[in-house]
């Protein structure tokens, strides 16, 4: 579906012209009515909060997590390394907002880093789990749940005729991989500058954002031989991809690459690029394999595959299939995944895998899903606050141009357009870093990190968009 992706990349506004049509598509006077009457009402008690912002239990907290634990988090990124400061500790989440251990709240982009899609702590989700648990946590050995969210998951995602589920994305990365070399008999991948897929060996080469944001440009522990079989090409170039096919002739499994990119900051495929990959890889007898751990359920309730309308041979899935709950998964054609074992000679196993607490949350978060409006409803909110931050940032004098698909979307502080990782580079991450931490006295909580995508939930409201974009207004002005 050509039309669609053409659609696609004039509607996100990645370069600061295309980012004026969005603003022509909304009614401007309606939006800033609303805007205004919110502000006043909410000002007063905003200044309170404001004089009253510490986070003297989370400092306390993050302090004694240093002597325990490796930078005292338990996953890099959440360190604040690159917008400076420590890590806010939390307490609770619910709906679009979390709570610190100091009783600061702030309205939430990071979503858990995504799988909060239909806002934290869900009622029914959460209802739905204590029945579960009732019947107890794990089995290790078949469960009814399995077939419940299998189905569901078969019947969502097109490429998919059979699933396995596993514990995380990276499992589920490591799984497909070892499976594309089991089908085609090769052992070459091409992976994109920027983009993550977990962190087992063979991917952890010019991965993205966790990586970038310590500036490590590969991690040391990855053995040579690890890597050795991993192509890289810059995102978006259907020429770099033609050429390593042409210099490794035979001997390419398949091209990984997440269908739209959220670990470099947010960058869309081109149309022409994500065609180009599926008619290569046809051409070479290599297989395409969707990660979509962060964009599956997203941007459709089908994934990318059925936003662009190109369908992969293999999809890795994660964060929402979970509801909050570890878990990953990863299918396929069925021919490809009876080579997993049992049913095939591929092995691959987890101890935890399928468990009935991980498929409640996934179940009962894609049932909500499934009702009419929800990704009508992501994409009204997440167009109105990338439009409000870009339209804030050109008003306050800044290089800034984002864009969004859905309840997923990203902005940088340069002019764009975003093409590549090398493109996202070029934007400012000082004053990201500035911005950053003035939101976050504001009460608003982006990820750590401008080479993060952010995310909108079902439960983020108008008044939490408009209360953000006043705030990024503000703050704007300031730096
Ligand atoms: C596209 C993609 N693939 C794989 C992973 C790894 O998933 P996990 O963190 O569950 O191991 C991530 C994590 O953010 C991801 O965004």
């Amino acid at each position: 579906m050509a039309s669609t992706i053409t659609g696609v990349s004039v509607g996100l506004g990645l370069s600061c012209s295309t980012t004026r049509k969005l603003n022509q598509k909304r009614n401007p006077s309606s939006s800033r009515l609303s805007f205004c009457s919110i502000k006043m009402a909410v000002s007063v008690e905003e200044e309170k909060k404001k004089k009253s912002f510490t986070l003297e239990k989370s400092e306390e907290a993050f302090s004694a997590a240093k002597e325990m634990m490796p930078g005292g988090v338990n996953s890099p990124v959440r360190a604040f390394k690159s917008v400076g400061g420590q890590p806010i500790v939390f307490d609770s989440v619910k709906g679009s907002h979390m709570r610190d251990v100091d009783g600061n709240d702030y309205i939430d982009y990071v979503g858990s880093w995504g799988p909060a899609i239909i806002g934290h702590a869900d009622d029914e989700v959460l209802a739905a789990l204590s029945e579960t648990m009732k019947k107890g946590t794990s089995f290790g050995a078949p469960c009814l749940l399995e077939n419940v969210l299998a189905e569901m998951v078969i019947k969502a995602v097109p490429s998919i005729e059979m699933v396995r589920f596993v514990n995380s994305g990276t499992e589920a990365c490591m799984g497909v991989l070892r499976l594309a070399r089991a089908y085609t008999g090769r052992e070459k991948i091409i992976k994109f500058e920027g983009c993550y897929h977990g962190h087992a060996d063979p991917f952890l080469v010019k991965a993205g954002s966790g990586v970038a944001t310590l500036g490590l440009p590969d991690s040391p522990g990855v053995p040579k031989a690890a890597t050795y079989e991993t192509l890289t090409a810059p995102y978006n170039d259907i020429a770099a991809v033609e050429k390593l096919f042409e210099n490794n002739k035979g001997e390419i499994c398949g091209i990984i690459l997440e269908p739209v990119v959220g670990n470099a900051g947010f960058i869309p495929p081109k149309p022409e690029f994500i065609n180009a990959i599926r008619r290569i890889t046809e051409e070479n007898n290599a297989l395409l394999i969707f990660d979509e751990v962060m964009t599956g359920f997203r941007l459709s309730y089908g994934g990318a595959q059925e936003y662009f309308g190109i369908t992969p041979d293999l999809t890795t899935l994660g964060k929402i299939i979970g509801g909050g709950l570890p878990v990953g998964a990863y299918g396929g054609r069925r021919e490809i995944m009876e080579m997993v074992a049992p049913a095939g000679p591929m092995y691959q196993a987890g101890t935890l895998s399928g468990n009935p607490l991980a498929m409640t949350a996934g179940i009962h978060t894609l049932k909500r899903l499934q009702k009419p409006g929800s990704y009508e409803y992501l994409d009204k909110i997440t167009s109105e606050l990338v439009q409000g931050i870009i339209d804030a940032g050109k008003k306050t004098g800044h290089a800034i141009c984002g864009g969004y698909i859905r309840g997923m979307f990203g902005f940088f502080f340069t002019e764009g357009p975003v093409y590549n990782f090398a493109d996202a580079k070029k934007s400012d991450t000082a004053k990201f870093a500035r911005f950053y931490q003035g939101m976050l006295r504001e009460g608003v909580y982006f990820a750590p990190s401008q080479f993060e995508a952010g995310f909108t939930s079902l439960a983020h409201t108008a008044e939490d968009i408009q209360k953000t974009i006043a705030a990024a207004e503000s703050v704007l002005r300031q730096i």
